[in-house]
C-alpha cells in the first residue's frame, strides 16, 4: 500500500513508489477522484491540487498535525504563515473577527480569484502553525473548479502553500509537484497547467481603507484601485532599505530560485543590454560555466548560450507570468549554472513577474 494510515495520521509514501495522482481532467472520473482526495484531506492527509495561480499543497487548516506535515514536506521555515483557501463565503465567518467594508467589496469584485486578504484571525479558528503565531490570517477563494470542489469535498478550509520544496520555483503543473514532493505527500490532484502562473496578490486593508500590497501577484495595482481609494506597496518589498522587513514573512526568503546563479540586465538601450549579456556569457564559458539566457522576445540575439528561453514579449507580462516558473525549472533540468536574464514592463502583472525574477536572481540586477 502506498500510504499507510498510522495512529498519528498518514505516513508518507515510500520514496521508490510513484505518488498517487488523481486525474481531474477527465469529466467521467473527476468527481470520484476529487471525492477520494477530499476524504484523505478530511482524515488529516496532505494533498497537492491545482489553483488558477500555482499548485498548492493542502491540509485541513484546523488540524495541527496535518499542517505540520505540510511544513515538513516543503522544508518550510515555521515563521512563514500559510494562506487558507475557502470555497464558500460563509466559511469566512468562522475564520476572521470582522470584515471591513473595503474588504467586502474586494471579495465581491475579485473572488474567486488570485487575491489573498490578510485579516484578524478568530482565536482558535485555525491551527497556530497556519498563522505562524500571528494574530492575522491570509484567506483566499481560488478561481479553479477543481480547487473549489476539493475544498468542498474536504469539508474544511484548506491551508495551502505553493506545492514546491521551499526555495524552489512554484509548481505550475502536477509534474512539477511530483518532482519536488512525490515521496513526501499523499497524492496530487492533476488539473493540468495552472493559469496565471504567479501566486496571488497578498494585501492587508488598513484602518482607513487603504490597501497595502504585501506581495504582488495575479490581481494588479490598477485592478485594486477600481475598488480602493488608495493602494500602496509594502516598503519592505523593494528590498532597498535593510531595516524594513517585509510584512509578508515569506517575502524575506530567497525564493523561486533556479539552481544556477542568475543576473538581470536592465537598460533602455537594447543593444547595450545584448552586448553586456554576450560579454558576461563569454567570460562565464571561459570559467567552465554552463550558460543560459532567460529573455524576452525583444532581446533575442545570437548569444551562443547552451540554452536560451523566451518569456514572450516584454509588453505581455501575462504570458511571462504563465511561463516563468516552468522556465526556471527547465534551466535546472539542463544543468545551467550561469543565467543572464532581461526584464519586462512593471505594468499590470509585470510587477509580480519582475518581483519573482528579481527574487530568482537573489536581487542581482545590473543597469547598463
Ligand atoms: O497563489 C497563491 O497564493 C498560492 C496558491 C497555492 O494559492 N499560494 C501561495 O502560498 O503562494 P505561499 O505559502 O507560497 O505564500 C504565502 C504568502 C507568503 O509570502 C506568506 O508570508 C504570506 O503569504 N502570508 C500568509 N499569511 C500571512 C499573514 N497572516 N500575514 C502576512 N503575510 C502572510
Ligand atoms: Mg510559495
Amino acid at each position: 500500500m502506498m500510504n499507510d494510515w498510522t495512529e498519528n495520521g498518514y505516513s508518507p509514501s515510500s520514496a521508490d513508489q510513484p505518488v498517487r495522482i488523481w486525474d481531474a481532467r477527465q469529466v467521467n472520473t473527476a468527481e470520484q477522484h476529487i471525492a477520494e482526495a477530499g476524504e484523505i484531506l478530511r482524515k488529516g492527509g496532505i494533498v497537492a491540487f491545482p489553483t488558477e495561480t500555482v499548485y498548492g499543497l493542502g491540509a485541513d487548516a484546523g488540524n495541527s498535525a496535518a499542517v505540520e506535515a505540510v511544513f515538513a514536506a516543503k522544508g518550510r521555515p515555521s515563521d512563514n504563515p500559510l494562506i487558507v483557501h475557502i470555497s464558500q463565503l460563509e466559511q469566512l465567518d468562522r475564520l476572521v473577527t470582522n470584515v471591513k467594508p473595503v474588504e467586502r467589496k474586494l471579495m465581491e469584485q475579485f473572488w474567486p480569484g488570485p487575491l489573498t486578504l490578510v485579516m484578524s484571525v478568530q482565536p482558535g479558528a485555525v491551527s497556530p502553525y497556519v498563522t505562524a503565531g500571528l494574530d492575522t490570517v491570509g484567506v483566499r477563494m481560488p478561481d479553479h473548479p477543481v480547487a473549489l470542489r476539493l475544498i468542498t469535498a474536504a469539508g474544511c478550509p484548506l491551508a495551502a502553500p505553493s506545492a514546491n520544496r521551499s526555495g524552489r520555483p512554484s509548481p505550475t503543473t502536477a509534474e512539477h509537484v511530483a518532482e519536488d514532493l512525490s515521496s513526501r505527500i499523499q497524492g496530487i490532484v492533476d488539473g493540468g497547467s495552472a493559469g496565471v502562473g504567479v501566486e496571488s496578490t497578498v494585501i492587508q486593508v488598513q484602518e482607513d481603507g487603504a490597501v497595502l500590497i504585501l506581495r504582488p501577484g495575479g490581481i494588479t495595482e490598477d485592478q485594486l484601485l477600481t475598488v480602493a481609494s488608495s493602494v500602496m506597496r509594502d516598503p519592505g518589498l523593494s528590498g532597498l532599505s535593510a531595516d524594513t522587513a517585509p510584512r509578508a514573512p515569506g517575502m524575506k526568503y530567497a525564493h523561486y530560485a533556479p539552481r544556477g546563479s542568475m543576473t538581470i540586465v536592465l537598460g533602455e538601450e537594447r543593444d547595450a543590454v545584448r552586448h553586456h549579456i554576450r560579454e558576461q556569457l563569454h567570460q562565464a564559458e571561459k570559467r567552465g560555466e554552463r550558460t543560459g539566457v532567460l529573455r524576452f522576445d525583444e532581446d533575442q540575439d545570437d548569444y551562443g548560450a547552451a540554452l536560451q528561453l523566451s518569456l514572450g514579449s516584454r509588453y505581455t507580462p501575462e504570458v511571462a507570468a504563465s511561463r516563468l516558473y516552468a522556465c526556471l525549472r527547465t534551466l535546472d533540468a539542463h544543468g545551467i549554472t550561469f543565467i543572464m536574464a532581461t526584464g519586462c514592463t512593471e505594468q499590470g502583472v509585470g510587477m509580480a513577474v519582475m518581483n519573482r525574477l528579481s527574487k530568482a536572481a537573489g536581487g542581482r540586477m545590473i543597469h547598463v
